[in-house]
């Protein structure tokens, strides 16, 4: 009986310990982002940090995502602006668009990550995403059809390339 409990303790001591490691691989990711401006983004920080605890759990700290849970962004997400309705898109998505964050925030985060993992594709005419700009569209959020646009759009970008 008394092996019993002691057991049962020793499990509930490791099991803290691990909890009590989880906000600290956090912590530690979130100050691992260095400190550069890209274009549309005030507080590089605070963008990293919204990615980090509202996107990467689908799409990773790198943006490589899996097969399990979101395509990859790293070297594709900024061609999507090059086809006509790919801005549109980009917000739309479920992801982005019924995402928690403030639409200020949600800007913020949108210019950080076309810089962050796909900033040789984005074109020199650029119009960083403003908060204004995402309220409209988050309000109709993409369903099934994500998908098939998806495609097609990458298909349309490919074929025309940067404007
Ligand atoms: C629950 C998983 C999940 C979360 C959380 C998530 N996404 Fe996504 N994201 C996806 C999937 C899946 C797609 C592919 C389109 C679709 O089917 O929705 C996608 C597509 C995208 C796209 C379009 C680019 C492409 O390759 O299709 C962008 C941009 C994007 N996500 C950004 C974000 C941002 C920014 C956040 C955080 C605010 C976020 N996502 C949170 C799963 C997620």
């Amino acid at each position: 009986m008394s092996a019993r409990t002691g057991g049962g303790t020793m499990h509930g001591a490791v099991l803290g310990a691990v909890m009590s490691l989880a906000p600290l691989c956090l912590t530690s990711a979130i100050r691992a982002q260095p400190p550069q401006a890209p274009a549309g983004v005030t507080n590089v920080q605070l963008a990293w940090q919204n990615w980090v605890l509202n996107c990467q759990g689908c799409h990773r700290l790198d943006g490589s995502g899996s097969d399990a849970t979101a395509p990859s962004l790293a070297g594709t997400v900024a061609k999507f602006l090059w086809a006509p309705g790919g801005r549109e898109y980009l917000v739309r998505v479920p992801g982005v668009a019924t995402s928690p964050l403030s639409d200020a925030d949600l800007a913020e985060v949108m210019n950080w990550m076309l810089w962050r993992y796909d900033k040789e594709h984005l074109s020199s005419n650029f119009r960083p995403f403003t908060a204004a700009e995402m309220g409209p569209l988050r309000s109709r959020p993409l369903r099934l059809e994500a998908a098939g646009m998806r495609s097609d759009l990458l298909r349309k970008a490919e074929a025309s390339g940067p404007p």
